[in-house]
């Protein structure tokens, strides 16, 4: 099977293109390098010991897609390119809106024109309503998204499946992720945010490496068991593991499906905290700060329709987690820069 990956060169694209060669997928990568360094494709080569097609440039790049896909055999799309900060979608709503949509709509006008029908969408346990019972499942209620990033998530959602059912012969598979961290075991590929890290994982590891003081805890007085916020963390590798899954799925079957990526289990911050010490024997120092508008107490997947349906599980502790995330730190102290 010839994947084209859209933001290929990014973290979780990086990753899934390891896992993709690794299952006898050929990869084709498009990415403009907006919050990537193409390195990370450098890398993926090295460590498969296989080629990587890579195509610089803009998935809203009509012109460019109509090339790719006339000169690659493509059979499926994994479509990862987008933006991803939150904070930086409420001050700049235009340009999430813009990017995030619009390159989904020409990615699809094209892929319907060549006749490629089969697309796997990185969505985000975002689109749930904060107002759901624990654990989330697949059905739980969505909407009511609290900054334009969750909205273009939600969006993106309706886009593909409206087209799944405009059009019985489109597979599409929406995979909500819950919050990936660690990197390959190898160390070379990895996360590498730029600017301060808005993620928990990366500011501990930047914290462990010195490269910031102290990890500010956003608000201990949640309703949880230590009153720090409950998360859903899985190895990057695992979720990577999971497009594999959805690629064969998507070859199987027609029609819209979605479905949850996590492992089923929340941690809390301060549990993230000490099984990183354990794991490392490095101290993260931290202050108590306020809580972060926005936030939910408790986020955690019911993950059983992807075992069942998808026949995948996260298989990696949260031990694994810390241990790769701060191996992928050590050697990288400044990630793909140096
Ligand atoms: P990332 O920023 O590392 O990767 C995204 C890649 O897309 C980058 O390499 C970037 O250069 C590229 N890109 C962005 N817009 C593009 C465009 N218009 N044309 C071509 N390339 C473009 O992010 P990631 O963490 O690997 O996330 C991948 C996807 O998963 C994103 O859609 C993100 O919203 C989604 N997601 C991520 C998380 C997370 O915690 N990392 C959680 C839920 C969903
Ligand atoms: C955040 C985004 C979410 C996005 C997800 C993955 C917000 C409000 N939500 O989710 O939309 O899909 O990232 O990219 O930004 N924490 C600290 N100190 C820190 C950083 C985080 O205490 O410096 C806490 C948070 O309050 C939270 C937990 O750690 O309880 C995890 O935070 P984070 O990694 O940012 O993920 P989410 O908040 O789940």
């Amino acid at each position: 099977m010839r994947v084209l990956v859209t933001g290929g060169a990014g973290y979780i694209g990086s990753h899934t293109c390891v896992e993709l060669m690794e299952s006898g997928h050929d990869v084709v990568v498009i990415d403009n390098l907006c919050n990537s360094n193409p390195r990370s494709l450098e890398r993926v080569e090295a460590l498969t010991g296989r080629k990587v097609s890579f195509y610089e440039g803009d998935v809203r790049d009509e012109a460019l897609l109509r090339r790719i896909f006339a000169e690659q055999a493509i059979d499926s799309v994994i479509h990862f390119a987008g933006l991803k900060a939150v904070g930086e979608s409420v001050a700049q709503p235009w340009r999430y809106y813009d990017n995030n949509l619009n390159s989904t709509l020409v990615l699809t006008k094209v892929m319907a024109d060549v006749g490629v029908k089969r697309i796997i969408f990185s969505s985000s346990a975002t689109v749930y309503s904060g107002d759901n019972e624990m654990p989330l499942r697949e059905t739980s209620r969505t909407g009511s998204c609290t900054n334009p990033y969750g909205w273009t998530k939600y969006m993106t959602e309706q886009i593909l499946s409206g087209i799944a059912h405009a059009d019985p012969e489109w597979s599409v598979v929406l995979l909500r992720y819950f919050n990936p961290i660690g990197a390959h075991e190898s160390g070379m590929i990895g996360e590498d945010p730029r600017g301060i890290p808005n993620n928990l994982m990366p500011y501990i590891t930047q914290v462990a490496i010195g490269r910031r003081e102290k990890l500010s805890i956003f608000g201990n007085d949640y309703d949880t068991p230590d009153g720090t916020g409950v998360r859903d963390y899985i190895h990057v590798v695992d979720l990577a593991k999971g497009h594999v899954a959805a690629v064969t799925f998507a070859t199987e079957n027609t029609g819209c499906e979605v479905f949850n990526l996590g492992t089923g289990t929340g941690y809390s911050v301060l549990d993230m905290v000490k099984a990183f010490e354990e794991a490392n024997g490095v101290r993260i120092p931290y202050r108590i700060a306020g809580r972060r508008p926005g936030d939910l107490p408790v986020c955690y997947a019911d993950p059983a329709k992807s075992a069942e349906m998808l026949g995948w599980k996260a298989e990696k502790n949260l031990r694994d987690m810390c241990r790769d995330s701060w191996n992928w730190q050590s050697r990288n102290p400044m990630g793909y820069g140096e």
